[in-house]
């Protein structure tokens, strides 16, 4: 099972729509695929068209102490052979997580038994900032997915992946995939960005994809609860051109 996150210290940059697009397409390819929803909003869950109300057991039950949770409660079948794990309660997630001494061991150990359910891939949706919670999932990970949105500000942020990773002991190589998100072609300050974004990983062979251009439809689909691949053939496209490069990077 290879195991990503898809993470961004900023918010609101593609975080969940990456996420739940490259799950569902991956899915779609074949890929047994579970995503665990650790966005602190529930975005992803949401995305995939899936409310409190259909929730089992959630990721937070494997933390409680005192609930004794087997991790298949917690799953919910959102698609043909995509699982979700959903969430609740992530500040008191990422309190109990300033408690552990050992952050590098603590999602192996809360997510003991998944290794055993034979999926391919495991897709982590992760909050904005820097967090306990985000510490421990880069700890776990094998790599990282980053969605940048392709304006100045984010564009020119995109560095302090590298700090973050520096921090926690964890070394640059687990970047697999940086997808330049809400792309306005019809620019010139948008082709700077990703001009800009492209030559900041150029010693990074192949390893930021095609834009994801910004379309109504992405924002549609996620308001109703449908992946790309429901709704809008022309960004299932895009997200499938995306997959062949993370297949490609990370196998
Ligand atoms: N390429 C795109 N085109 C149009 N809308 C998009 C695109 N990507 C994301 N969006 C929309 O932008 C908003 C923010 O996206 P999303 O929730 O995926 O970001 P995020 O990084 O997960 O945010 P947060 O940091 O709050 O978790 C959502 O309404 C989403 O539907
Ligand atoms: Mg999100």
């Amino acid at each position: 099972m290879k195991k990503l996150a898809i993470l961004n210290n900023k918010g609101g940059v593609g975080k969940s729509t990456v996420s739940v697009q490259l799950a569902h397409g991956l899915a779609k390819l074949g890929f047994r695929v579970i995503l665990i929803d650790l966005d602190g909003q529930n975005d992803s869950s949401l995305f995939l068209g899936i409310s409190e109300a259909n929730y089992r057991k959630t990721f937070y039950d494997l933390i409680d102490k005192r609930s004794k949770t087997d991790i298949r409660e917690c799953i919910i079948s959102a698609r043909e052979n995509l699982d979700l794990i959903p969430n609740s309660n992530i500040e008191e997630i990422n309190a109990e997580f300033y408690r552990e001494s050992r952050i590098d061991l603590v999602l192996s150990e809360k997510l003991i038994g998944l290794e055993d359910l034979d999926y391919d891939y495991l897709l982590i949706d992760c909050g904005p900032q820097r967090t306990r919670v985000n510490d421990a999932v880069l700890c776990y990970v094998d790599n990282i997915i980053m969605p940048v949105q392709v304006e100045a500000a984010s564009v020119r942020a995109c560095g302090s992946i590298y700090e973050y990773l520096t921090e926690l002991r964890l070394t640059p190589d687990k970047i697999a995939l940086i997808v330049p998100n809400m792309y306005d072609q019809r620019t010139k300050d948008a082709k700077e960005n990703l001009e800009f974004l492209k030559e900041f990983f150029s010693d990074k062979i192949n390893i930021v994809t095609d834009p994801i251009p910004r379309r109504v439809k992405i924002t549609e689909a996620g308001k109703m609860g449908k992946t790309v691949f429901e709704y809008d053939d022309e960004s299932s496209n895009q997200f499938f051109k995306v997959l062949e490069r993370l297949v490609e990077n990370i196998g």
